[in-house]
C-alpha cells in the first residue's frame, strides 16, 4: 500500500477574524484551532506530516509540543496552492498519497478521512476532493459537475458567476492527492483570478486537462467540514463542539443540570454520578472523580479532584489537588500548588495558594492561606491570615496537627506552630510555638462606663 503523508495548511492570517492572533491559534474547546485537525490526522499514523506556517509562525509552532511534524515556512501567503508548494522539498522523495487539511476546519472526523483515503486508493485517482451539500453554501468554493455528473472543476465564490453561486455542493478544503501529481500540477497553477492567489483546488482542472482520474467523496455530516473564518463561525463551532462533549459525558453517567451553560474542554475527564450545576467551566487537564457535586458557577482549570468532593456555589480553582470527601465553598479560591487532604473543609471567602492542608482540617471563613503547610484535624479560625510576603520576599508557615487557631490571627512568616498548639483569638504570631503550647498577645481590655453618651454630648456641643 502507498505511504500516507499529511500536509496541514496553517500559514494564513485569518483576515476575517480581525485579530492580532493568527486564526489557527484562536482556541476552540480550549485548544488552538489547528491542533484539532492535526490531532485527527495523526490518528491515521501518517509516514510523515508537515504543517505550513507563516503568520505568527513561531507562536503556532510553540503550540504543538510533540516533535513528530515538520514545520515548513510560507513567507508570503500567496494562496492555498502556494502553501502546499512550500512542502515540495520536504516531500521530494515521497511517492505516496498526501492528505491535505486546513488548519481552520477543526471538526473533520477520523472516519471521514479514512473513507476519503480509501476511496482515493480504490479508484486510483490523482486527486480526491471531500465535498459537502449545504443549504447555505456561501463562502465556500463550489463543485462544478458535467452532464455525466463527474467533477469538472472547482470555482471560488469570488470568481463564481450568479448561476454557479446557486450550486449547493461545496469544496470542504480537504483532499487526498498522489504526491508526484500534486507537486507537478501545482507548479502549473496560475493566479489569474479575483484574489490573485494560487488556488489549491485548481489542481482539479490541471488533472482533468491531463486526463487524470479526479474523484469526490461527499461528507455524511456537513458539520464536520465547517470552516472557521469569522468569530461568529468560531462561536457557532464552539457551541457545536460543546454539545458533542457534553453529550459524551452525559452518556458516560455524568449529570449536567444545564448543558447549555456547561463548558467542558476536550481534555477534561469526569467520573460517574458526578452532578454538575449551571455555569460551570471545566478547563485544561482537569480530572474529576466519581459522585462529586458541583453546585454551579465553578471555574476550574487543571484541577485534580478525587471522589465525593463537594464544590458549593461559586468557586475558582487552578492547578490544585483535592482528595476524597473535601467540601469547598461557597465563594472560595484555590490557587496553584494547593493540596487539600481527605475531608478538608474550605468555607466562604477563603483563598489558598500553595497550601498543603492535611486530612480533616478546616478553614471555614474569611481566611488567606498562602505558602503554608497545615497538619491534620487543625481548625483555622475566621479571619486568619498567613502574612507570607514582606514586600520583598515570600516566606513559609507551618502549622501542626490538631492546632486551634483563634479568629483574627496573623501569622508572620516564616513561622512554625507545633502540634496541639492553641492560638488565642486576635494574636499576631511572630515566633515559632512549640508543641502543645498556648500563644497569646497580652493586651489589657479596658471598659469606660458611660463613654458613649459623654462623647455624643461633646460632639453636639462642638457643632454649634
Ligand atoms: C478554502 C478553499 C475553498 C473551500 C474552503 C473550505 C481555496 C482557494 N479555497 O477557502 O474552496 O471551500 O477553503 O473551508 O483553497 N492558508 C495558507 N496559506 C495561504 C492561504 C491560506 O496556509 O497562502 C491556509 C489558511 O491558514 C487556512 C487554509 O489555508 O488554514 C484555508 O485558507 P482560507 O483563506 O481560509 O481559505 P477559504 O477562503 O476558506
Ligand atoms: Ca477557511
Amino acid at each position: 500500500m502507498p505511504e500516507l503523508g499529511v500536509i496541514l495548511l496553517a500559514a494564513g492570517q485569518g483576515t476575517r477574524m480581525k485579530s492580532a492572533l493568527p486564526k489557527v491559534l484562536h482556541p476552540l474547546g480550549g485548544k488552538p484551532l489547528f491542533l484539532h485537525a492535526l490531532g485527527t490526522a495523526q490518528r491515521l499514523c501518517p509516514a510523515r506530516a508537515a504543517v505550513i506556517i507563516g503568520h505568527g509562525a513561531e507562536a503556532v509552532r510553540q503550540a504543538y509540543t510533540a516533535n513528530d511534524v515538520d514545520w515548513l515556512i510560507q513567507d508570503r501567503q500567496l494562496g492555498t496552492g502556494h502553501a502546499v508548494l512550500c512542502a515540495t522539498d520536504a516531500f521530494r522523495d515521497f511517492l505516496g498519497d498526501v492528505l491535505i487539511l486546513s488548519g481552520d476546519v477543526p471538526l473533520i472526523g477520523e472516519s471521514t478521512l479514512r473513507a476519503l483515503v480509501e476511496h482515493h486508493r480504490s479508484k486510483r485517482a490523482a486527486v480526491t476532493v471531500l465535498t459537502a451539500l449545504l443549504q447555505k453554501p456561501n463562502g465556500y468554493g463550489r463543485i462544478l459537475r458535467g452532464r455525466d455528473g463527474t467533477i469538472s472543476g472547482i470555482v471560488q465564490e469570488k470568481d463564481a458567476g450568479a448561476a454557479q453561486r446557486q450550486i449547493g455542493e461545496v469544496n470542504a478544503g480537504v483532499y487526498v492527492a498522489s504526491a508526484p501529481f500534486l507537486f507537478a500540477a501545482l507548479s502549473s497553477v496560475k493566479n489569474d483570478n479575483q484574489q490573485q492567489e494560487y488556488y489549491l483546488p485548481d489542481i482539479v482542472a490541471v488533472g482533468l486537462a491531463q486526463g487524470k482520474s479526479i474523484e469526490t467523496v461527499q461528507v455524511a455530516d456537513a458539520r464536520e467540514m465547517m470552516g472557521v473564518n469569522t468569530r461568529e463561525e468560531l462561536a457557532f463551532m464552539e457551541k457545536s463542539l460543546r454539545e458533542t462533549i457534553n453529550r459524551k459525558w452525559m452518556l458516560a453517567g455524568v449529570t449536567l443540570k444545564d448543558p447549555d451553560t456547561t463548558y467542558i474542554d476536550e481534555s477534561v475527564t469526569i467520573g460517574k454520578d458526578t452532578v454538575i450545576g449551571p455555569n460551570t467551566q471545566l478547563r485544561g487537564k482537569t480530572v474529576i472523580g466519581e459522585r462529586c457535586q458541583i453546585d454551579g458557577s465553578a471555574f476550574l482549570t487543571d484541577m485534580e479532584i478525587g471522589d465525593e468532593v463537594q464544590l458549593k456555589f461559586s468557586v475558582v480553582m487552578t492547578g490544585s489537588r483535592i482528595d476524597n470527601g473535601a467540601v469547598i465553598g461557597p465563594f472560595a479560591q484555590l490557587r496553584p500548588g494547593t493540596h487539600l487532604g481527605r475531608n478538608v473543609h474550605i468555607g466562604n471567602f477563603v483563598e489558598a495558594k500553595a497550601a498543603e492542608i492535611g486530612e480533616g482540617s478546616k478553614a471555614s471563613h474569611l481566611t488567606y492561606l498562602g505558602d503554608v503547610t497545615i497538619g491534620r484535624d487543625t481548625n483555622i479560625g475566621a479571619g486568619t491570615i498567613t502574612c507570607n510576603y514582606d514586600g520583598f520576599k515570600k516566606y513559609k508557615s507551618k502549622i501542626g496537627d490538631r492546632v486551634q487557631v483563634g479568629s483574627d490571627t496573623t501569622l508572620i512568616a516564616p513561622v512554625t506552630l507545633g502540634d496541639d498548639v492553641y492560638v488565642a483569638t486576635a494574636s499576631t504570631v511572630r515566633h515559632d510555638v512549640p508543641d502543645g503550647a498556648l500563644v497569646f498577645n497580652p493586651r489589657e481590655e479596658k471598659v469606660r462606663a458611660g463613654w458613649t453618651e459623654r462623647k455624643r454630648q461633646q460632639m453636639k456641643g462642638s457643632k454649634k
